[in-house]
């Protein structure tokens, strides 16, 4: 059972490494202050630079631990790239205890039979393909935690694939594959947990952009939905694996 009002503690997540992706913005920065604010360091990775920086400040001004800012850009990263990150978290922190795959592109509200095929492609790999290489160069560092907690964030297009969704609701429900084939192929690690959260509608830009005609007063921000998020990052949900949980 995941506790939806869970309220972290200072030091929940104190020595605890959690790398997370689109931190620039939304989602990203809300769990990057939240986990720093529960003792976290934090790496910040995006796209985005100056984003990052400001998220950087923002979690330094909160008197949290020191975090990280690691640029990638998930549409153009090359295999370099990927083992270069890899390999810096490696020689710096010597280990990952956390991941949280929130970057995504919304991509086109279409339908399918006018979906621009390039369009297509570009969110399969950001939302699908990237989040899938991440996790596998990261394995090295994240078994070296006593307790790793890998998190892909999911939608409610997965259960409910309505039209002009396109390539993001196909992205999303394979997502929940790469979750659930993970985390049975390493079931004997039971130091590496892999599961998947769908945060529900929150007051985001990709929101904004899905639901142009919606008031942002009326939804959640995404500070709001964080608890099952730095639960799960937390040793207090040791042993919950391989799991679809809905953060509203
Ligand atoms: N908002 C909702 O209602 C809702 C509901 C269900 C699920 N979700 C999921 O929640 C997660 C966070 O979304 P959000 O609502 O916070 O949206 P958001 O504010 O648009 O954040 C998306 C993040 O992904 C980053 N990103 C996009 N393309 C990238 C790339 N090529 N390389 C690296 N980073 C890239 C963005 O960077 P930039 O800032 O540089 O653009 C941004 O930081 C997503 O996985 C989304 O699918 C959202």
């Amino acid at each position: 059972m995941i506790p939806m009002n869970f309220t972290p503690t200072p030091d929940l997540l104190a020595g605890r490494v959690i790398l997370i992706t689109g931190a620039g913005s939304g989602l990203g920065r809300a769990l990057a202050l939240e986990s720093a604010r529960a003792g976290a360091m934090v790496i910040l990775s995006g796209r985005n630079l100056r984003k990052l920086e400001q998220v950087y400040d923002e979690v330094r001004a909160q008197g949290s631990p020191q975090p990280a800012i690691a640029t990638l850009d998930l549409a153009a990263a090359t295999a370099l790239d990927y083992d270069n990150l890899a390999a810096t978290i490696g020689s710096e922190f010597g280990k990952l205890d956390g991941v949280v795959h929130a970057a995504a592109l919304l991509g086109d509200r279409t339908p399918l039979e006018q979906y621009d095929v390039p369009m297509w492609c570009r969110v399969l790999h950001v939302n699908l393909t990237a989040p899938f290489i991440l996790t596998q160069v990261l394995l090295a560092n994240l078994r070296k935690s006593a307790d790793a907690s890998v998190i892909f964030v999911s939608s409610g297009v997965v259960k409910n694939p309505r039209p002009f969704w396109g390539a993001y609701a196909v992205a999303k429900s394979g997502l929940e594959a790469v979750r659930s084939m993970l985390s049975q192929e390493l079931e004997g690690e039971a130091n590496i947990r892999i599961n998947s959260v769908n945060p529900g509608r929150m007051r985001t830009a990709m929101r904004a952009a899905a639901y142009p005609a919606e008031d942002p007063n009326t939804v959640p921000t995404p500070a709001s939905v964080s608890g099952p998020f730095l639960y799960l990052l937390s040793a207090q949900s040791r042993g919950i694996d391989g799991q679809y949980i809905e953060a509203q």
